[in-house]
């Protein structure tokens, strides 16, 4: 008989009808009731094993076992449940060592705990929302761009290039470590390594996402990027999946148009086809904060939190306005931020989370930074002190979108790269952009684990991707 899956049998009105289903035990009580999950939805089916079934199979009925059944879906006697599974015919696929299976504790197992066990974590109940989530976000994110003509682009993850000049980025190589072939003046001679020249992971796709749409006009990447920076926060990751929409013809109020209606879509696409795996972590997170002391606490529970982003629009201001907002804040008059302000400086993400969540209580477009704290790429305003750059604030997050205008201009390009020491021979093919038909664009990055982040209401990055890479952690 063909499977069904769980999903489909909670979700129909009917019964009286045979199925056959599989999946893991959750749990198995008075030796007769089995609570099965196969993932294809937060909750259980009920099945009832036949009283006489034979004690070999019963006894191998444990929490973590794999099982297939067949059976009749019927009303269910019990509380708690419409229907369950009457079987009359159980086949254990894969027994569950017991002793060992670690999430056979009756206590809820730690966060902290279930990453150290990262293989088995989806078969909780928690992971597998976050993870139905993750996917449907992700689909939205497509579906978003595809509705509006972008073409999906793919662009390379191994690349020469440092996309934003951070430096920040992990060598690829083919040399042997402890016998590199070197140059004449000590430095290792690339030119023997595999692809002739210095290689790296990527750190964004934008320089070259930039080139599609000076031909396709609407295009975005969605793809990993790898930053080897040593940050252990709970917002950083070494590898993260990165959503990069490039726009010819879009100034930096398309682009703040382009990103909140995004953020909007995909939360609503969210709200309206993961209800139930959100009210769960919902409870989760609501859960979460009992612990916390009440001046910590988050003031919006996560569903209100959704709907609210949803239906009311970002604040937009200057980084100039949010420079005067912090200085003028009584956090700053009582000395409560642990980082200095002044005009010029990169905010910390004490200073963001104070203008979203103390402030305007809202998610803010932060535009017009310091062009010496920005990439080399960013438009340059009039001013000959700003660019035309945006980043998104959100509660709870901080910055979660990161973008600007591009300087279209090829001196002003060129001069910039040169006062940022940017090799402008390597860079040939970007600035060829600028010498044949370039025209005014603009786009985005969007951090995907942030922004499933903020929609699951998890509070550590590590807990939004399968499996987290950060420094010193590469497990799995
Ligand atoms: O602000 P970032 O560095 O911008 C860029 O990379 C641009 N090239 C994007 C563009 O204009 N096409 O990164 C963009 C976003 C951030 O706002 C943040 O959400 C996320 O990427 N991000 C990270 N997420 C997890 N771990 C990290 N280490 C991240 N670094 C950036
Ligand atoms: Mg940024």
């Amino acid at each position: 008989m063909k499977r069904t899956k769980i999903k489909d049998i909670l979700a129909n009105e009917a019964s009286d009808y045979r199925v056959n289903v599989k999946g893991w035990v959750r749990s198995f009580r008075n030796n007769q009731f089995i609570a099965l999950n196969d993932g294809s939805c937060l909750g259980n089916i009920q099945v009832v094993i036949e009283l006489g079934t034979d004690d070999a199979i019963v006894k191998r009925i444990t929490t973590g076992a794999s099982v297939s059944v067949d059976g009749t879906v019927i009303p269910s006697l019990g509380k708690g449940q419409r229907v369950e599974i009457k079987a009359d015919n159980i086949t254990v696929l894969g027994d569950c060592d017991t002793e060992q299976f670690p999430l056979q504790l009756k206590n809820r197992p730690s966060l902290e705990y279930l990453r150290e066990i990262a293989h088995l974590r989806f078969r909780t109940n928690t992971f597998g929302a976050v993870f139905r989530v993750r996917h449907t976000l992700a689909y939205a994110i497509h579906k978003f761009f595809n509705d509006r003509g972008f073409v999906y682009l793919h662009t390379p993850i191994l690349t020469a290039s440092d996309a934003e000049g951070a430096g920040e980025m992990f060598k690829v190589t083919t040399l042997p470590f402890d016998n590199a072939p070197h140059n004449e003046d000590g430095s290792i001679n690339f030119k023997e390594d595999f692809f002739g020249r210095a290689t790296n992971l990527t750190v964004s796709g934008q320089l070259e996402a930039e080139l599609g749409a000076m031909a396709l006009s609407e295009v975005y990447t969605f793809g990993p990027t790898f930053r080897a920076e040593n940050s252990n926060t709970a917002r950083h990751l070494a590898e993260f999946w990165m959503i990069e929409p490039e726009v010819a013809f879009n100034d930096i109020y398309d682009n703040m148009d382009l990103a909140e209606d995004l953020l909007k879509f995909v939360i609503d696409h969210a709200l309206k086809n993961n209800r139930e795996d959100l009210e769960f972590l919902a409870q989760r997170l609501a859960d979460e904060e009992k612990q916390k002391p009440t001046n910590e606490r988050s003031d919006m529970p996560l569903i209100e939190k959704l709907e609210f982003v949803l239906n009311n629009k970002f604040e937009r201001i200057t980084y100039t306005e949010a420079i005067n907002i912090l200085i003028e804040s009584p956090a700053y008059k009582k000395k409560k931020f642990s980082y200095d302000v002044s005009w010029g400086i990169d905010m910390q993400s004490e200073h963001e989370r104070y203008l979203v969540e103390k402030h305007f209580k809202k998610p803010v477009i932060v535009t017009g930074y310091p062009k010496e704290i920005k990439a080399f790429y960013m438009r340059q305003n009039d001013d000959g002190k700003t660019v035309a750059a945006m980043d998104i604030l959100a509660p709870g997050i901080g910055e979660i979108v990161g973008g600007s205008q591009r300087e279209e201009r090829l001196d002003k390009l060129t001069q910039r790269m040169q006062e940022m020491h940017i090799p402008a021979d390597e860079m040939f093919w970007y600035l060829d952009t600028r010498r044949f038909g370039t025209v005014p664009h603009a786009g985005f990055g969007l951090g995907f684990e942030r922004m499933v982040l903020f929609v699951t209401g998890m509070t550590n990055i590590r807990d939004v991707i399968p499996f987290p890479r950060t420094p010193k952690n590469a497990e799995f």
